[in-house]
């Protein structure tokens, strides 16, 4: 009788502990995978900034040598560190004003539709100095964005490719 009785407290003694031990594991591998994701590399505002700024130094060289297509990929490279930013930054305040570049980024995306150079240059003008309202608005009026005298690189031709 006592040993029966036994068998049947450790029967539900083991059945009562069993999804505990299992549910303690699930918890500690979630703990272990929220420590690697909070470490997991993200790239900063300042990083995503430094990539538009590249980019938009190319769109101006692209648009002046009516090289459309690259004007296009440079527009929507800056599109892409936006998006990024959105994503990616979220924790950060100066993110909410990003909707201020976004009536500029629509129109130099038509005009280089266009193919209108006239448009082009109003619009570069106009996107520039969305960047830097910006960067008034968050604070950072000491990052001042103009149309660049020299290409970034000298390893990138600009120039239409005639041969393809
Ligand atoms: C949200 C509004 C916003 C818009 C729109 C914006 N910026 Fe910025 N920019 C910032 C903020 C905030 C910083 C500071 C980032 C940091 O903390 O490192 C910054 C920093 C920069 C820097 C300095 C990066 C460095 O580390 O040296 C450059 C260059 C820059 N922006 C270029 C641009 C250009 C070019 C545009 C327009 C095509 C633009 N930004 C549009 C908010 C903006």
């Amino acid at each position: 009788m006592k040993n029966s009785l036994f068998l049947v407290l450790s029967v539900l003694f083991f059945s009562c502990n069993k999804p505990i031990e299992k549910n303690q594991l699930l918890q500690n591998r979630i703990d272990s995978l929220e420590i690697k994701l909070s470490e997991t590399y993200k790239p900063g505002f300042g990083e995503f900034m430094s990539n538009i700024q590249i980019h938009h130094a190319k769109l101006w060289f692209a648009g002046q040598n009516k090289n459309w297509k690259l004007a296009d990929f440079e527009i929507n490279e800056i599109k892409e560190n936006l998006v990024g930013i959105q994503q990616y930054c979220k924790d950060r305040p100066e993110t909410k004003s990003l909707g201020i570049i976004d009536s500029a980024m629509a129109s130099i995306s038509n005009s280089i539709q266009q193919k209108n150079q006239k448009a082009f240059q109003k619009d570069y003008i106009n996107l520039t100095n969305s960047c830097n309202t910006c960067h008034q608005e968050t604070k950072h009026e000491y990052n001042v964005i103009k149309i660049p005298e020299t290409p970034p690189f000298s390893n990138q031709d600009f120039r239409l490719n005639e041969r393809k």
